[in-house]
């Protein structure tokens, strides 16, 4: 198609056909690198037991795949390497964490709290069975969303010692590791049915890839172990050191052979932190229980969450939420996050900074008032000028809230 001189006609070179034309896949920028599927391509090709079960095919055991395994102490391969046991020595974890990409709080969680947490899951699961609305994966049975679903949840978020008596030291571990500031990604439990399948093995910060954060992680996990786990119940699967074997092999890099897999093995109560770059996955159950742990990750304020706690959270739990917990959960903006209307730029995303303290705008959803500004010019009128949008009132009330303190 020619050009005409028409002021309403489109270049010829921004009609969808011809950019179509000349972009041809060698052309596209960075393509080679978007597109080089690694680390996973190599790690397949250069570790065939690693490649995960098809659907409907019968788990093999006796040929070495990576589900099938065994704990460290009674690894032939691991047995003889100092990896992480349980600790309650801050100094420890670090080492392990740095070493190794995971570490094993000791009693992270005390009787009370792991009891009342596993009580509250296994409710939670039967109930949402019940209702038809349970989430089924190849593992096993996930509980989503557990800030909802328990007073004690969002207290875990907020890493409070009356839910996790660990919680001040993981604070600080996962302060070390994101830098201050971080929050929640999502908290859930993530259950290993008898005879489910083993997960694909993973890094949990793998959707940054084929970029590969080398110097430290971009996302820290939180495991709470909620019963002991063992190579019998799919203890999640390991491969000790992977983060670092990653970290070296760097953004788009190819990685080789890989050491093996094991199985985690600790007691409940425990709480395993690990590195977003450590290789993992839930284990295959070969108990007849039913085997629940919960996962809370976390990422730096500014990613974007797995949880989209601003529309999931309920109505209750956001209202009687502390500062900290709003935080933790995103509801504090700041110049590169979370903003509203353009509230929260400029905001340094401090907990309870009245400039990022954007609960108003879901609280006003809630209750129907949200009223965004929508199209104004010189000839609106008066009415839309002056309408009661709620920008304008948080903005006032981040005022007085700022001129009081
Ligand atoms: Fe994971």
């Amino acid at each position: 198609m020619q050009r005409t001189d028409s002021p309403e006609a489109v270049p010829t070179e921004f009609t969808a056909s011809a950019v179509k034309a000349a972009s041809p896949p060698e052309e596209q920028l960075y393509a080679d690198f978007l597109r080089c599927g690694e680390p996973y391509k190599s790690m397949y090709a250069n570790n065939p037991w690693l490649i995960p079960p098809k659907g409907g095919e019968t788990l093999q055991w006796g040929d070495g795949q990576y589900w099938d395994t065994t704990v460290a102490r009674k690894h032939p391969y691991w047995k003889k390497f100092p990896l992480p046991q349980l600790t309650k020595d801050i100094r420890q974890m670090r080492k392990d964490l740095f070493d190794w990409g995971y570490c094993l709080i000791e009693e992270g969680m005390s009787k009370t709290q792991y009891m009342n947490i596993k009580q509250r899951i296994l409710e939670q699961a039967e109930g949402e069975r019940l209702a038809g609305i349970e989430q089924l994966t190849p593992s096993g049975q996930y509980v989503n969303t557990l800030i909802n679903k328990g007073s004690f949840f969002g207290l875990c978020i907020e890493q409070h010692p009356d839910a996790v008596q660990a919680g001040p030291l993981i604070e600080q571990l996962i302060d070390e590791t994101l830098g201050k500031g971080w929050i929640c990604h999502s908290f859930l439990s993530n259950g290993a049915d008898p005879g489910g399948y083993p997960q694909g093995l993973h890094m949990d910060q793998g959707p940054l890839l084929p970029w590969i954060t080398t110097e430290a992680p971009a996302l820290v996990n939180t495991m709470y172990i909620l019963e002991d786990v063992n190579e019998i119940n799919g203890g999640t699967l390991v491969i000790p050191g992977s983060h670092r074997i990653l970290a070296a092999a760097g953004s788009g890099g190819t990685v080789g052979e890989l050491p093996p897999t094991i199985n985690l093995e600790a007691p409940g109560g425990t709480i395993m932190v690990f590195d977003g770059r450590l290789l993992h996955g839930t284990g295959a159950n070969r108990s007849d229980q039913r085997r629940f742990v919960a996962t809370m990750s976390n990422v730096k304020a500014w990613m974007r969450t797995q949880e989209n706690w601003v529309l999931s959270v309920r109505s209750e739990v956001l209202e009687s939420a502390s500062p900290k917990l709003l935080h933790r959960i995103g509801l504090q903006a700041l110049v590169y996050g979370a903003t509203v209307e353009g509230f929260g730029l400029g905001a340094r995303g401090r907990i309870g900074d009245p400039w990022g303290a954007i609960k108003a705008f879901r609280s006003a959803y809630d209750r129907g008032e949200y009223k965004r500004v929508g199209e104004l010019s010189p000839n609106s009128s008066t009415q839309e000028l002056q309408a009661n949008y709620t920008v304008r009132q948080v903005m006032q009330a981040a005022r007085d809230a700022a001129s009081l303190r």
